[in-house]
């Protein structure tokens, strides 16, 4: 059996057994959320050994040089040796600026933007309690237009980061943020390229990010954008996005309901079925999806089957944490 040296420790992994879940069953504490090599808060750094393709997924050229990993994605065959993230990627400190209500669930996090925190609109970062529990949330602010990082956090039920947030968090305490990573964002691409965005939930706040960014950068193709939601209730934004789409020619704000009968300027039924029925063949098309995982899934294979090429398809799966 290989043996995973970590903290001046060795321990033997069970045959098919990811380096994250040996730790687990050792005892070690680590980070982690999705154990599904989507949040990266179980990113490590392999001193011996030589990570997979697979459990380098979503990690920058430059982290991927640099031998990080994700240890829910590595099966080890051989004895390795791993260290946490070096200071550079060490979580940091900053102020809680304003808690706002979108809706009965959703609530708006301002965060002080630490001195040199880079960042593109639709990346995410996580986000840790006093516990040391982590859980990963988008950024819709711009850095070049706000001077603090903002994210939209939904109250989930038994939550322990979300419950945290929602009901022990004020304004001016200090909490425990990592850089922002992922590849959810806007790059100005081909020019006139249009832009297919549907989201759910808090799915908005990576696209609220992602459709600022690129009206900033005078984007000329046209943009639309599906955010859906189970009732009127759940949407928000609303007025902001009414806003942008009356401002802008090429924007086009499509709020939609799957339950109930919506008010006048929402459609009823689900923003991924509206957005692909209403859109049609897709090549040449750029589209990003953020919310549930299931719609994310589905939502890309339909978008290929109607012609986006897959590297057009810019996903960002809103995975359920496991405890
Ligand atoms: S990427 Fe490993 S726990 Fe989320």
């Amino acid at each position: 059996m290989p043996k995973i040296a970590f903290d001046g420790q060795k321990y033997l992994a069970e045959e098919g057994e990811s380096v994250l879940d040996c730790l687990i069953r050792h005892d070690v504490s680590v980070n982690y959320s999705c154990r599904a090599g989507v949040c990266q808060s179980c990113m490590m750094m392999m001193k011996e050994g030589t990570p997979s393709e697979a459990s380098q997924k979503g990690l920058k050229d430059a982290l991927k040089a640099q031998n990080y990993f994700l240890m829910c994605s590595y099966v080890a065959e051989e004895d390795i040796v791993i260290t946490r993230p070096g200071r550079d990627f060490q979580s940091m400190e900053t102020d809680v600026l304003a808690l706002d209500r979108l809706n009965a669930d959703v609530l708006r996090v301002r965060l002080a933007r630490p001195e040199n925190y880079s960042y593109f609109p639709g990346q995410f970062l996580n986000l840790q309690n006093p516990d040391g529990v982590e859980r990963s949330y988008s950024l819709a602010s711009l850095p070049d237009d706000d001077d603090f990082l903002e994210l939209h956090v939904r109250h989930i039920s038994g939550g322990k980061v979300s419950g945290w947030i929602h009901s022990v968090l004020k304004v001016t305490n200090r909490v425990s943020i990592s850089p922002a990573t992922g590849d959810c964002f806007y790059t100005p691409g081909q020019p006139g390229q249009n832009l297919l965005l549907i989201g759910t939930g808090t799915g908005l706040a990576p696209l609220y990010g992602i459709l600022r960014d690129a009206l900033r950068q005078d984007h000329p193709g046209e943009i639309h954008l599906y955010h859906g939601s189970s009732t009127t209730e759940g949407l928000y934004l609303i007025d902001e996005l009414k806003a942008l789409d009356i401002a802008h020619s090429n924007v086009h704000y499509h709020p939609c309901v799957s339950q109930g009968d919506p008010p006048q300027g929402v459609t009823a039924g689900r923003a991924d079925q509206k957005a692909l029925e209403e859109t049609g063949k897709l090549g040449g098309w750029r589209i990003y999806l953020c919310g549930r995982e299931d719609m994310v899934k589905s939502a890309r294979q339909k978008a290929f089957l109607a012609g986006a090429s897959l590297k057009d398809i810019y996903a960002d799966p809103f995975v359920p944490a496991v405890d």
